[in-house]
C-alpha cells in the first residue's frame, strides 16, 4: 500500500472515506462515547450530522461497531466512518489492528482512497499507533488470486493517508511506516509461499527463493545442499522421510552477518520446518485431513519472510536460517513404520509413524545448528494436531529450557498481536518417546499431551542450546477470512522474530 501522511484538517484532505475512531464511555452518566478531537472536528464541520447519526443508530462506541455518513459535499472526503474502540480500560493496541483490519477489508473493493485519523487518546505514542494501522492496512489487503481467471474488482485500495496532528514529527511517522512495511512484506512473502501449492512450491523453489534473497542482499549468503551432500553430511533422518520424494530434497542453509557487530559471540539459529507436503507418508492421512497440507511448510516459510528483510532490519549479532525440504509422500521407497535412521548428532530414531514427519526432519536441522554453533535457536513448525487441540485454531504452543528467551518471545509476540501460550517440557513425559529398539521413538507410547511429547522429541537435538520451540500447526493457516486477512497461510511467526530482532539490538 501507498501511506501518506498528512497534517492537514480532515474535512480538507481529498478521499473516498475518512475513518474516526472513538472509545465507548465507562461511566454511567453522559454521552454514550468519548467524541475525539478527529470526531468533532468533522462533526463539527457537518454541522452536527455525526451525532445525529450515531445518535439515530444507538450508536455506543462498542469495538468494532461502525455508522458512517455520506458528506454530500460540505466537506472535501465523501464519507466519514466512525469506528468504535470499546472501552479504553482492557483495551490494548492489538484492538485498533483488528479494527482497522475490519474496515480495510470492508473499504478495499469500493474505495480508492482511505484517510485514516490517527487516534491521540491513546496511552500509546502515534508512532506506535501508526504501526499497527500499517500492519492492519498491510495485511488486510492481502489476496491471494493468481489462480482465478476472473478479473480483479475495477476499485482497489491504492492510497492509505495517515492524518496525524501538528505536534507529531513527519519524519517520525515516515520512518515507522517504512520499517514497519518491511514487517509486511515479509509476512505477505511468507504468505504466498504457504498459499502456493505443493507442486509449484517444491524443495527446489524454496532454495531457489533463499538464492535469491543471499544474491539481493550482501550480508546474507546462502548455500544449498542436494541430496549427494545431505548424504554426506549424515542426515539420515531428514533423507528417511525423503525417501519417497518425486523431488529432490534440499537442506536450506541462510546465513546473515551483520555490517556492525554488537554482540560478538552471538549465532540465533531460525530452524523451519519444511515438509512441503504432508500426505502423512506410508500412514496416510485421511483425505478431510490432508487437504490443507500444502501448507506444512509454513515453519520455512516463516524463516524465509525473516531473511528477506532481515538485512534491512539489521540485528548487530549473526543470524542463521535452517530448512529441511522435502514433501512427505507415498511410494514403493516410502519410509516404513519400524524403520530406524541415525540424527546428524548421532542420536537414533524409531519411525513408529510416517506423518509424525516433521519432528524426524527437524532433528537434523536442530543438529545442523548446534554444530553450526548456534547460541540461541528459535523453531517453527506446523508440528501437531494436538497443539490445535490444546490451543485451538490460533494460538501457538511454545515451548522453552530458557526463561529469559521465552520472556523475550511472549513480549514480542504480545507487540505484534500474535497468540502464544507457553505448555511445559515436562520431563517426567519423555519416558513416552522411549523405543525398545532405538535411542528414541517419534511417536509417544499414548495419544494424550501430544504437543509436548514432540517438543520433547526436539529437545533431544538442541544440545541444551537456549531455545524456543513453537507448534505453529494451528495458527499458520487459517480455515477462513479473519481481520488480517483471507482463508489461508498467515505468515505467523514472521511478525515476532522480526519484533524480537529489533528489540535485541
Ligand atoms: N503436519 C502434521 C501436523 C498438523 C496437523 C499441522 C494439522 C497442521 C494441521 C504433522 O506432521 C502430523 O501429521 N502430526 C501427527 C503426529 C502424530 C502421528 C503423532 C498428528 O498431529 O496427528
Ligand atoms: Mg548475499
Ligand atoms: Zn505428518
Amino acid at each position: 500500500m501507498k501511506f501518506e501522511i498528512s497534517q492537514n484538517l480532515l474535512s480538507k484532505i481529498s478521499s473516498d472515506v475518512v475513518l474516526v475512531y472513538v472509545f465507548q464511555n465507562e461511566n454511567e452518566k453522559g454521552p454514550f462515547f468519548i467524541s475525539s478531537s478527529a470526531y468533532s472536528q468533522l462533526n463539527k464541520a457537518l454541522s452536527g450530522q455525526l451525532d445525529a447519526a450515531c445518535q439515530a443508530e444507538r450508536f455506543k462506541g462498542q469495538q468494532g461497531k461502525v455508522v458512517s455518513v455520506f458528506t454530500q459535499d460540505k466537506i472535501v472526503p465523501t464519507k466519514v466512518v466512525v469506528m468504535g474502540l470499546g472501552k479504553k480500560s482492557g483495551f490494548v493496541l492489538n484492538d485498533l489492528r483488528k479494527v482497522t483490519g475490519k474496515i480495510v477489508t470492508a473499504f478495499r473493493k469500493r474505495s480508492d482512497s482511505l484517510v485514516i485519523a490517527v487516534p491521540e487518546d491513546l496511552d500509546e505514542s502515534a508512532q506506535e499507533a501508526c504501526r499497527v494501522i500499517v500492519e492492519a492496512v498491510d495485511l488486510a489487503s492481502y489476496e491471494f488470486a493468481k489462480y482465478k481467471a476472473k478479473k480483479p474488482e475495477d476499485r482497489n485500495l491504492e492510497t492509505v493517508i495517515l492524518a496525524v496532528s501538528e505536534q507529531v514529527a513527519i519524519v517520525d511517522i515516515k520512518k515507522v511506516v517504512q520499517y514497519t512495511q518491511l514487517y509486511t512484506e515479509a509476512t505477505i512473502l511468507a504468505r504466498d509461499l504457504v498459499n502456493e501449492p505443493a507442486y509449484i512450491a517444491t524443495p527446489t523453489y524454496l532454495a531457489d527463493l533463499a538464492e535469491d534473497i543471499a544474491k539481493a542482499n550482501p550480508s546474507v549468503t546462502c548455500k544449498i545442499f542436494g541430496k549427494t551432500q545431505i548424504e554426506k553430511m549424515g542426515m539420515e533422518a531428514f533423507l528417511g522421510i525423503a525417501r519417497a520424494a518425486n523431488t529432490e530434497p534440499k537442506f536450506i542453509y541462510l546465513s546473515y552477518t551483520p555490517e556492525k557487530v554488537g554482540q560478538k559471540n552471538k549465532k540465533l539459529a531460525l530452524v523451519g520446518k519444511g515438509i512441503t507436503f504432508d500426505s502423512g507418508g506410508i500412514n496416510v492421512k485421511p483425505g478431510d485431513h490432508m487437504q490443507d497440507m500444502k501448507m506444512d511448510m509454513a515453519g520455512a516459510a516463516c524463516v524465509l519472510g525473516v531473511f528477506s528483510v532481515i538485512a534491512k532490519i539489521k540485528p548487530d549479532f549473526s543470524v542463521i536460517g535452517l530448512i529441511a525440504a522435502t514433501p512427505n509422500l507415498v511410494s514403493a521407497s516410502s519410509i516404513l513404520p519400524g524403520d530406524v535412521v541415525k540424527a546428524l548428532n548421532g542420536k537414533t530414531i524409531e519411525v513408529l509413524n510416517t506423518d509424525a514427519e516433521g519432528r524426524v526432519t527437524m532433528a537434523d536441522s536442530l543438529s545442523f545448528a548446534v554444530k553450526e554453533g548456534a547460541t540461541h535457536i528459535l523453531d517453527f513448525a506446523t508440528l501437531t494436531g494436538a497443539c490445535m487441540v490444546a490451543l485451538g485454531m490460533e494460538i501457538a504452543g511454545i515451548f522453552s529450557n530458557d526463561r529469559d528467551l521465552i520472556e523475550e518471545v511472549k513480549l514480542a509476540a504480545f507487540a505484534e498481536g500474535e497468540k502464544v501460550w507457553e505448555l511445559p517440557l515436562e520431563k517426567d513425559y519423555k519416558a513416552q518417546n522411549r523405543s525398545e529398539v532405538a535411542d528414541i521413538a517419534n511417536i509417544p507410547n499414548n495419544r494424550y499431551g501430544g504437543t509436548i511429547t514432540a517438543a520433547l522429541f526436539l529437545q533431544e537435538f538442541i544440545g541444551n542450546k537456549p531455545w524456543v520451540h513453537f507448534d505453529i500447526a494451528g495458527p499458520a493457516f487459517a480455515s477462513k477470512s479473519y481481520e488480517l486477512g483471507p482463508q489461508g497461510g498467515t505468515g505467523f511467526g514472521v511478525r515476532t522474530v522480526l519484533q524480537l530482532l529489533e528489540r535485541n539490538n
